[in-house]
């Protein structure tokens, strides 16, 4: 695995991480099993920064479970998804108790009253409780409002989508995070399966074979990663095959 410095904080991440949205919203002895074998491969693979959220119904839980007896070997990002400063002292200590009271990433979901949520995070950086704190938003009509947080300079590190046929933060999001030196977080690496529906043949991924890729999957991944401006990118999976 090739792994990047996550921008100021100076932390080295691998390249592809684990998303768990919808993958993970799971319940159940098998399913929850499942999930486990999908970090086992994650894990394994040294792929171990992996992303949720309280708005991924269970996934939280689920991966806090799925990491049992090795959290140290993880490294969790996961989001503050709420309107008021109450309902996000809530949520963070469910998500402290899934995690060894250790995050290391916490991310602000879709800027959702970022500036009380972002009080709070500080003060959990200050506790040792949280690493870093970053933002996140899916939508490009958000983006005026991230560069804005970005610029507060009280950020460490951005989640954004970044695919072929996603390529927004190309324009101000992208130089910004790196004019900044801000840990860069890829989600919707697949466009959330859209981009996996009618892949490439063999032959037509032929010409990728001396660049070590031979997956449309892993195409994708080159793609985003080849930006240097991107460090970590978190694609999501219900099978642990696809996870290695
Ligand atoms: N989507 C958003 O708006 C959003 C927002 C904030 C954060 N995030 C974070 O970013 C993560 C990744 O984004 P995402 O989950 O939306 O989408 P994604 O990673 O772009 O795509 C996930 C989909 O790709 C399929 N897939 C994965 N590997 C495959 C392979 N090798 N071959 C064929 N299909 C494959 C998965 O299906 P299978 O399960 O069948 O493999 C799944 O349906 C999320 O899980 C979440 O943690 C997403």
């Amino acid at each position: 695995m090739e792994y990047r410095t996550f921008g100021q904080s100076g932390l080295q991440v691998p390249v592809v991480g684990m998303g768990t949205w919808q993958t993970f919203d799971v319940r159940g002895e098998a399913a929850e099993a499942n999930a486990r074998s999908i970090v086992d491969a994650a894990l394994k693979a040294q792929a171990n920064f992996f992303d949720s959220s309280p708005m991924y119904g269970q996934a939280e839980r689920v991966l806090g479970k799925a990491l049992e007896g090795r959290r140290e070997q993880a490294f969790v990002a996961t989001k503050v998804w709420a309107s008021t400063a109450d309902e996000g002292r809530k949520q963070i200590a469910n998500a402290l108790r899934y995690y060894g009271n250790r995050v290391d990433l916490y991310q602000i979901h879709n800027l959702l009253a970022w500036r009380d949520q972002l009080m709070l995070l500080e003060q959990l950086v200050a506790e040792k409780r949280v690493g870093l704190i970053g933002a996140t938003h899916y939508s490009s009509s958000a983006f005026n409002e991230l560069s804005r947080v970005m610029k507060t300079g009280r950020i460490q590190a951005i989640q954004i989508p970044y695919n072929p046929q996603e390529r927004e933060v190309e324009k101000v999001i992208l130089p910004l995070a790196a004019d900044l030196n801000l840990g860069v977080v890829v989600m919707r690496p697949f466009g959330e399966g859209r981009l996996m529906r009618n892949p490439p043949t063999e032959s037509e991924l032929a010409p990728l074979k001396p660049f070590g890729v031979t997956t449309w999957a892993q195409a994708l991944l080159k793609w985003i990663l080849s930006d240097p401006r991107c460090h970590v990118a978190i694609p999501a999976t219900s099978k642990a095959s696809r996870m290695t």
